[in-house]
């Protein structure tokens, strides 16, 4: 194949909804089926990069070339993406990542008993590993994250391009019908720190993709 601006360039790509686990048998996660990030890791592929697939459970089949790590909670997945981060050129955050996860998983499986019509569940904040990864990135390093959000896309899409030092932010609006977890469209705004916003039209997550990794290349090709 040609060479591209990301033709051996190392890629870590993140994918599906992590797991938080409440004891043996019952979990709390959220309905990303990993195909955004599944799609981005098969366009990287095409263009030459060497993709590391660090992928939650999903019903997906591994691209072709692609390496994968599989994980299940936040935890597990904020280790894997900081130890492949070390060598990396850059990192795409598609995963949807549970923000909270139970204080304490049991060993037991938690039982119904006749006097407790209710039940408490406390949660604690998990890992924020764009975050994490935003104190150890260097500038040859690039960063991409995700924004899932239901109201004010732009503004809060913004926000997290900011406080995570990212240098590319895909924002969907996971209100709208056809875009954000499940299904095979998606519309996205992406956004960069020193550009206008580019507002894709709904399409599938393949095309979805290849528009992505279309500024993530002209980045790389203006920086290197
Ligand atoms: O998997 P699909 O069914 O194809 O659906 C695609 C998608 C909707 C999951 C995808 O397009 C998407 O938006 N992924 C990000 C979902 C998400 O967790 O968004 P967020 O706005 O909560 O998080 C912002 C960014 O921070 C994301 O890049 C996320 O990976 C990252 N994050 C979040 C929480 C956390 N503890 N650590 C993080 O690094």
């Amino acid at each position: 194949t040609a060479k591209t601006p990301l033709t051996g360039k190392r890629v870590v790509v993140t994918a599906g909804g992590t797991r938080e686990r409440i004891d043996p048998v019952r979990f709390i996660t959220n309905d990303s089926s990993g195909k955004m990030g599944y799609a981005i890791a098969t366009e990287l592929q095409q263009r030459g990069a060497i993709v590391t697939l660090i992928s939650a459970p999903t019903k997906l089949t591994v691209p072709a070339g692609v390496q994968l790590v599989p994980v299940v909670s936040t935890e597990d997945l904020a280790s894997a993406v900081v130890t492949a981060f070390e060598d990396a050129d850059i990192l795409v955050m598609a995963a949807a990542v549970a923000d909270f996860k139970p204080a304490v998983s049991v060993d037991q499986k938690i039982k119904k008993t006749a006097d407790n019509d209710q039940m408490t569940l406390e949660l604690v904040k998990t890992t924020d590993i764009l975050k994490t990864v935003a104190k150890v990135k260097t500038s040859e390093q690039l960063t991409v994250g995700f924004a899932a959000e239901t109201q004010n896309l732009i503004d809060n899409a913004t926000k997290k391009l900011r406080e995570k030092h990212l240098d590319l932010l895909i924002a969907n609006d996971v209100s709208q019908p056809g875009v954000g977890f499940n299904g095979d469209t998606n519309q996205v705004t992406i956004l960069q720190p020193d550009q206008a916003p580019i507002k894709t039209k709904l399409a599938s997550k393949r095309l979805i993709a290849q528009q992505v990794v279309d500024q993530i290349s002209q980045r790389v090709q203006k920086e290197g």
